[in-house]
């Protein structure tokens, strides 16, 4: 822990930031990163396959020189070969301002003798040490004095998911932040968090990721977990109230760009205030501008104004975290007809739901703070005041969840349809959100056999599939949907499970699902398939642990952490959606490591077999 501090307080003396500020322009104005002709050009030459890596490259020189250059090279009208050129001699290779923190300690896991199967006590021990491989910080030292540079920087280090996503990110965050806690690295947490704290303050929200093309739009809000989890681990106090203004401050962006007034459907003069994910955007995402721009223009003449909320929609789409997914669209088919993938993400409204994993965050949040305030606050009239109006607040939600999301036929909560002021009545794990954070009304909490069915549907899906938990039953060829399995999905999933079933049998009477299930087994499986879906695809890939398990023949790489996984086959990566699968993979190891510590007992598969782990 020592050597850890030390390194962080030797990272914020070599750059501090003011040395980085004089490399960044903060709204996204940027006529290189975020808007204009060059951006439009260099996207559309379609020089790299991922549109994220042209918005990733510092300049080499200034701005204006910059500009000068381009237009000088023929503007909008260069070819493919001189906007080649221009990159060449204006921009450094994507994510030079990114640099791997040298030489980090990891500490042993101190739980690790726990976990009886010695194949899967290597793989942990090994990933633990895969912390070392996506631990950064930001580092301008390679960039000349006024360069350009999207990065959003931050003064301490920070982990990153992986792959493309070079830059850390706010909901992934949570999962890695989770692990970091299991792995005694609190320092590296405590550092994450108090980036964040820096963003609100910033910023007046936490941006979906450390670029400023990220600053129209967030993430699922996942701080006030974060600030939870630390709380658990350290039991820090002075942390706590540092933590509650930030917290607020976050709270009240959700509130006053994110909130909708929505009427009770059989009484019209009644109205419930809950969130959504919305935008003021109106163009294409800078890192994914190729294929917002085709979604929007190609060959079908929608109005300028039509234009604009898809535009909107897409970056509120990616917002939610779940981008993309027939959570959003209205046509989760595809027509007879289709030609493009993207035909379907055109019917995107994503404002007009509302989400119930959002909502749920945002009860916790209130919920928090009212519990926080009451604790950490001066005990002042004002934190009383603070601390009940959160409790008002968090009231007030969950009365408006009951009433709209909740439908007690299925034993399921739903997202919220505005165009037609009615559930979405279709399986997604968001669905399970409330049930994790305990967003539950309390007629239903007290009433057990209802509550013993709150996961059917989730066993329905397991029974279904192999796999981890799908993210739907859609194929709508997008990536939050079938087949594939997201591992912060599986996590609520099985904690919500561990959570609902201890509540359930406090008094032994032994609840079960309506296939006899106990919730506890029903987690455990669930757990059982994690591991095995990410061990195998990472023995799949060419893992290895010395001395116990073999490299796979004929495999040049050295096993890789995915992203997502395809709930068809376990240890096969999912696909599908605007890039190629990533790996490292940050929420992916941390829940890894969540799992081992919770569920120690579990036997580590013959990855070269078809494996079946019936619940
Ligand atoms: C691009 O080409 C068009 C048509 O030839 C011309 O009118 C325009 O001025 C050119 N733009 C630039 C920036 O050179
Ligand atoms: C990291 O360790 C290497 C080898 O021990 C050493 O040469 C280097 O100076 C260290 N770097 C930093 C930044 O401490
Ligand atoms: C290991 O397991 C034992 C028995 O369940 C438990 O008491 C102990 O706390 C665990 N150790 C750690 C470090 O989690
Ligand atoms: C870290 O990265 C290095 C270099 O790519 C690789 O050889 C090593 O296996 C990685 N370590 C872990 C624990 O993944
Ligand atoms: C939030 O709303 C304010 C006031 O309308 C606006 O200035 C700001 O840009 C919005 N922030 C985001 C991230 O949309
Ligand atoms: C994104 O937000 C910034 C700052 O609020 C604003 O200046 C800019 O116009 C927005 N960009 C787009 C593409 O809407
Ligand atoms: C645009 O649509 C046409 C007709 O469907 C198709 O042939 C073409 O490949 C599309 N282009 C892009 C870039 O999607
Ligand atoms: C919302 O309701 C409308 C009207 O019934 C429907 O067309 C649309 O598909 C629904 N949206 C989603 C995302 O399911
Ligand atoms: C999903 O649908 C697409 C066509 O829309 C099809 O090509 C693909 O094979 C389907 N995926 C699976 C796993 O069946
Ligand atoms: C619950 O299960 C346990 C273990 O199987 C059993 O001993 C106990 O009698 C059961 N209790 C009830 C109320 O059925
Ligand atoms: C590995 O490659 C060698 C040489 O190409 C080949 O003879 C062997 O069958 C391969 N092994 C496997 C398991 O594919
Ligand atoms: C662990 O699992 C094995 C095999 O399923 C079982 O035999 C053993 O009793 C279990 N041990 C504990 C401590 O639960």
């Amino acid at each position: 822990m020592l050597r850890l501090r030390w390194i962080c307080s030797l990272v914020l003396g070599a750059f501090s930031v003011v040395a980085i500020d004089s490399h960044t322009t903060y709204t996204c104005d940027s006529p290189i990163y975020c808007k204009g002709d060059l951006l439009h050009t260099v996207q559309m030459a379609r020089i790299f396959s991922d549109s994220k890596t042209f918005v990733d490259m510092p300049t080499s020189k200034s701005e204006a020189q910059v500009l000068q250059n381009f237009q000088a090279l023929g503007g909008v009208n260069a070819t493919k070969e001189q906007v080649q050129q221009f990159l060449n001699e204006n921009f450094l290779k994507a994510g030079t301002e990114v640099k791997l923190l040298p030489n980090i300690t990891i500490p042993p896991l101190r739980w690790i003798d726990n976990v009886t199967d010695p194949d899967y006590r290597g793989w942990i021990s090994h990933l633990n040490e895969a912390w070392a491989n996506l631990t950064f910080t930001f580092d301008t030292s390679d960039l000349c004095e006024d360069c350009s540079s999207s990065i959003l920087p931050v003064k301490r280090p920070f982990v990153v998911p992986g792959g493309r996503f070079r830059e850390f990110y706010y909901w992934d965050s949570y999962f890695v932040i989770k692990g970091l806690l299991l792995s005694d690295q609190v320092e590296m947490a405590r550092n994450m968090i108090l980036n964040f704290f820096d963003f609100v303050e910033t910023y007046g929200f936490i941006p979906n990721g450390a670029r400023i093309y990220y600053l129209n739009r967030s993430q699922p809000p996942f701080l006030t977990q974060m600030v939870q989890e630390f709380w658990e681990k350290t039991g820090d106090r002075d942390f706590m109230t540092q933590a509650l203004p930030h917290l607020e401050k976050e709270y009240a962006h959700w509130m006053t760009n994110a909130s909708i007034s929505v009427p009770d459907p059989e009484n019209p003069h009644k109205k419930y205030k809950l969130n959504h994910y919305v935008t003021l955007n109106t163009s294409p995402r800078p890192e994914s501008y190729v294929e917002d721009y085709n979604t929007v223009n190609n060959g079908t003449d929608f109005t300028d104004a039509e234009k604009d909320q898809m535009y909107a929609d897409i970056a509120a789409g990616a917002e939610t975290g779940f981008d993309y997914s027939s959570r959003w669209v209205k046509q989760k088919y595809p027509a007879a007809d289709q030609k493009e993938n993207y035909e379907m993400l055109r019917t995107i409204h994503t404002s007009e739901i509302v989400p119930i994993d959002l909502n749920s965050l945002l009860w916790n949040t209130e919920s928090m703070l009212a519990e926080w305030f009451t604790e950490f606050g001066e005990n002042t009239r004002e934190t009383k005041k603070k601390a009940a109006y959160y409790q008002t607040q968090a009231k007030k939600r969950l009365d408006a969840i009951e009433r709209l999301m909740w439908n007690e036929d299925d034993y399921n909560f739903y997202d919220y349809n505005l165009t037609d002021n009615s559930q979405n009545k279709d399986f997604t794990p968001a669905n399970l959100f409330p049930l994790w954070l305990g967003a539950i009304p309390p007629r239903i909490l007290n009433d057990k056999k209802i509550l013993s069915h709150v996961y059917d549907e989730a066993e329905n899906a397991l029974r279904k599939y192999p796999g981890i938990l799908t993210t739907s039953y859609y194929n709508t060829t997008m990536q939050w949907d079938w087949p594939n399995g997201w591992p912060p999905l599986s996590y609520v999933a099985m904690e919500g499970m561990l959570r609902v079933d201890k509540y359930l049998n406090n008094d032994k009477k032994n609840y079960t699902t309506s296939h006899g299930t106990s919730i506890y087994r029903l987690s455990h499986n669930l757990a059982e398939r994690y591991a095995a879906s990410a061990y195998c695809g990472w023995y799949n890939t060419g893992g290895s642990i010395p001395g116990l398990l073999e490299k796979i023949e004929n495999v040049s790489d050295d096993g890789h952490m995915f992203e997502k996984f395809d709930v068809n086959t376990i240890g096969v990566s999912g696909s599908q959606g605007e890039y190629v699968s990533q790996t490292g993979f940050g929420w992916t190891n941390g829940i890894a490591l969540w799992i081992f510590n919770t569920f120690t007992n579990m036997t580590a598969p013959d990855c070269t077999q078809t494996i079946t782990l019936s619940i």
